[in-house]
């Protein structure tokens, strides 16, 4: 039984970190989608916010489940007895910060594997940043993010 965890911000959770998550689905027995703040950013959502937009547009995955990660991810992932990390890469530009994070957990947890994978192309330019600014200014986010995410943009933003 393999369990992974993928960590993010998901603020919010779009249709790239979908896309990632039904990969790892197929690829692992039971996939934990922990949403935690990343210090450098400033949250729009609360995190239970965001859990409950991720929950929502992950039920349809019966192996996969949300919950909330405060403290360092490797504790986390140890203490949920997994071993395996999930990671989007998106493009080339995504790769030193996500290099220097798998090689800092590695230093931390020691047998935890940072696993990639690669989202479709129709995805790759879907970050939650830009869908966050284009909601904010009015735009049309329907094809970036699941109806209810969508909604939730709108009520916070508009
Ligand atoms: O979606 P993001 O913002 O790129 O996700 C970053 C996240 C949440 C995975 C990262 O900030 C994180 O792991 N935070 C938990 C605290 C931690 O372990 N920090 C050290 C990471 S090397």
């Amino acid at each position: 039984m393999v369990i992974a965890v993928y960590p993010g911000s998901f603020d919010p959770i779009h249709n790239g970190h979908i896309d990632v998550i039904e990969r790892a689905a197929r690829i692992f027995d039971r996939v934990i989608v922990a949403l935690a703040n990343n210090d450098a950013k400033t949250p729009c959502f609360s995190l239970e916010e965001r859990r409950l937009m991720a929950g929502e547009a992950l039920k349809e995955f019966s192996n996969v489940e949300t919950d909330i990660l405060n403290g360092l991810l490797i504790d986390y992932v140890q203490a949920k007895g997994a071993g395996v990390v999930v990671r989007g890469l998106r493009a080339v530009s995504d790769f030193e910060y996500e290099f220097q994070m798998a090689l800092m957990n590695r230093r931390l947890g020691g047998e935890i594997e940072t696993f990639f994978l690669i989202p479709s192309e129709d995805h790759t330019f879907i970050s939650s940043r830009l869908v966050k600014e284009v909601a904010r200014l009015g735009g049309d986010v329907g094809s970036f993010v699941p109806p209810h995410v969508e909604r939730e943009l709108i009520k916070k933003l508009l």
